[in-house]
């Protein structure tokens, strides 16, 4: 492995860019490149061969690029697909489900946690499982919030409707009286007020993709594979799509915290 390869991000679409921002302000140096597959998202409600089919082809895509290390940033990838694609490949690559499920494991004191996430997350089980397989004692409450996603892209969470649908999504957390909830899909820590709202402040939110961008730099540093131990400067970063839909820089910025420069599009499908 070359310690000055850049590290390789991907997800269904946008919503990996919270991933990324985490990245930029952990590992500054490092060279990032990030493909989102804007044009076939969103993956949540597809099956389980056709998420593994696109993850292979994301991945497959990140290492013409001669990646050090692969993130997968979307939940429905890390659930579905990555266990039973990554032996395909010779790199590191971390998916967002360990690194949630363990803090979650442990955060909670009462040892009941929720989880939510896209229906094929959910579905998937893979937060459950790995949460248990940390400790058989804890119990998970799952539930999938297909409409967050579509919340989230259409700006909408100003809006009575948004508070209105969490809610409702919500109830069974209340009820079960978690204390520590998982935002297992990538849009949703952009929905964390409305959820901690509803929650209440007793209840800690657990970011997967801010636990994973710690892992992917712990992971680096482990192996003493982080770019500044040769070269101090700031790193660089490049944007690749396989669409660029009407209103796609509005929606980037918002998850990235800023404008994209300059983006390419890729046919993702030739991978
Ligand atoms: N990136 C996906 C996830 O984290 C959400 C959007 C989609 O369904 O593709 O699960």
């Amino acid at each position: 492995m070359n310690i000055n390869s850049p590290i390789g991000i991907f997800d269904s679409g946008v919503g990996g860019l919270t991933v990324a921002r985490e990245l930029f302000s952990l590992l500054p140096s490092e060279d990032i490149i990030y493909f989102g597959d804007v044009g076939r998202t969103p993956y949540g409600g597809r099956s389980e061969n056709i998420i593994k089919q696109f993850t292979r082809q994301d991945i497959s895509f990140l290492m013409e690029k001669k990646v050090k290390l692969i993130i997968c940033a979307c939940n429905t990838s890390s659930a579905v697909a990555i266990e039973d694609v990554k032996d395909r490949f010779d790199v590191e690559i971390i998916g967002v489900i360990k690194p949630g499920a363990t803090v979650a494991a442990d955060k909670t004191k009462n040892g009941m946690i929720g989880v939510i996430g896209t229906r094929a997350t959910i579905n998937s089980d893979a937060y459950a499982k790995t949460i248990k397989r940390i400790d058989p004692k804890l119990n998970v409450i799952s539930h999938p919030c297909p409409l967050f996603v579509p919340l989230v892209e259409e700006n909408y969470l100003e809006n009575e409707a948004a508070k209105i649908i969490a809610g409702n999504y919500l109830q069974v957390m209340k009820d079960a009286g978690i204390d520590t909830l998982v935002l297992g899909c990538t849009h949703y820590p952009l929905m964390k007020d409305i959820i901690s709202q509803i929650m209440g402040d007793s209840v800690r939110l657990i970011d997967s993709g801010e636990e994973t961008a710690k892992a992917a730099q712990h992971y680096l540093y482990s192996i003493t594979a982080v770019k500044e131990f040769v070269e101090k400067s700031k790193g660089e970063r490049k944007f690749y799509v396989s669409d660029v839909p009407h209103q796609f820089s509005g929606i980037a910025s918002r998850f990235l915290g800023h404008n994209i420069d300059s983006i390419e599009q890729v046919d993702i499908t030739k991978y």
